[in-house]
């Protein structure tokens, strides 16, 4: 018993003094069981980071709702051409989508048209505060064919199976990714596709903090371990990448 105590304080030295060079699991405290297969690590914080690492990328918070108006910047049309990523995602009259992330509803109009009235958008959120703004929008622009949701970090909790779900500038800030990611490929439908349209981080020109940003190689990285197939990455926006993957048979286990 008299030597733990005198240890204790070196052991606690030595992992502060060191700190930079470990990974904490993130959630030891209230998850030991999950302990050893936690994904994550706790590291340096940055100022709009969670401190919080997976593959080696800081997750980013998320923009709150007091962000919304950037959103709808009327500039922003000509800077991410909404146009040319609708245009790549080829949607069909009747798809069901899922907006993950849909913010104040920028894309899920435009995305709600494209599926026409026989289809379904949902728009999954965190915040009720932007599925308000949500719900706002799509009562302005009479679009009917959109329903909010509020889901959780781990899990959109989607009411039926989905043609396509795309989260347009969220992946990088879910805190529970590797969960979030395999929750989305469950709901899947078997030929269904996820989307990824994230700002390049490749390019120093994007004009985004550097953390909202994400190389192509990272976002595949990270696909690479969820029950997905890489199918190809669309190049004609201006300042994002668009990263088309499809549900993998052959790693689907349920
Ligand atoms: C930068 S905004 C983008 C909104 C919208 N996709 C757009 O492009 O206009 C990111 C949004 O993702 C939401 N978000 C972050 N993590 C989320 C998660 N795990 N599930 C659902 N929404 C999430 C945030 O609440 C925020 O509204």
């Amino acid at each position: 018993m008299l030597s733990r105590l005198f240890i204790a304080p070196w052991l606690c030295f030595i992992l502060i003094s060191t700190a930079p060079a470990f990974q904490f699991s993130a959630y030891a405290a209230d998850e030991t069981e999950h302990t050893k297969a936690s994904p994550y690590a706790l590291g340096k914080k940055t100022p709009d980071g969670l401190g919080l690492y997976y593959f080696g990328r800081e997750i980013a918070h998320y923009m709150t709702h007091v962000g919304a108006p950037w959103l709808d910047r009327p500039e922003r049309d000509a800077e991410e051409r909404p146009d040319l990523l609708l245009a790549a995602l080829a949607l069909k009259p009747g798809d069901i989508v899922a907006d993950l992330g849909c913010g104040s509803g920028y894309f899920s109009w435009r995305l709600a048209q494209a599926v026409g009235p026989n289809g379904l958008v949902y728009g999954v959120e965190i915040q009720p505060e932007m599925l308000a703004l949500l719900n706002a929008q799509m009562k302005n622009r009479q679009i009917t064919n959109v329903i909010g949701i509020i889901g959780s970090t781990d899990n959109p909790h989607l009411p039926q199976s989905v043609d396509l779900a795309i989260m347009i500038d969220v992946y990088h800030e879910c805190s529970r990714p590797a969960e979030y990611i395999a929750a989305v490929c469950r709901t899947l439908k078997p030929n269904g596709r996820l989307v990824l349209v994230e700002y390049r981080r490749e390019d120093p020109q994007v004009p985004i903090k550097i953390i909202h940003k994400m190389t192509e190689a990272q976002i595949r990285l990270e696909m690479s371990v969820q029950q997905l197939e890489y199918v190809k990455t669309v190049k004609s926006l201006p300042r994002q990448h668009l990263i088309i993957f499809k549900k993998s048979p052959s790693r689907y286990t349920e």
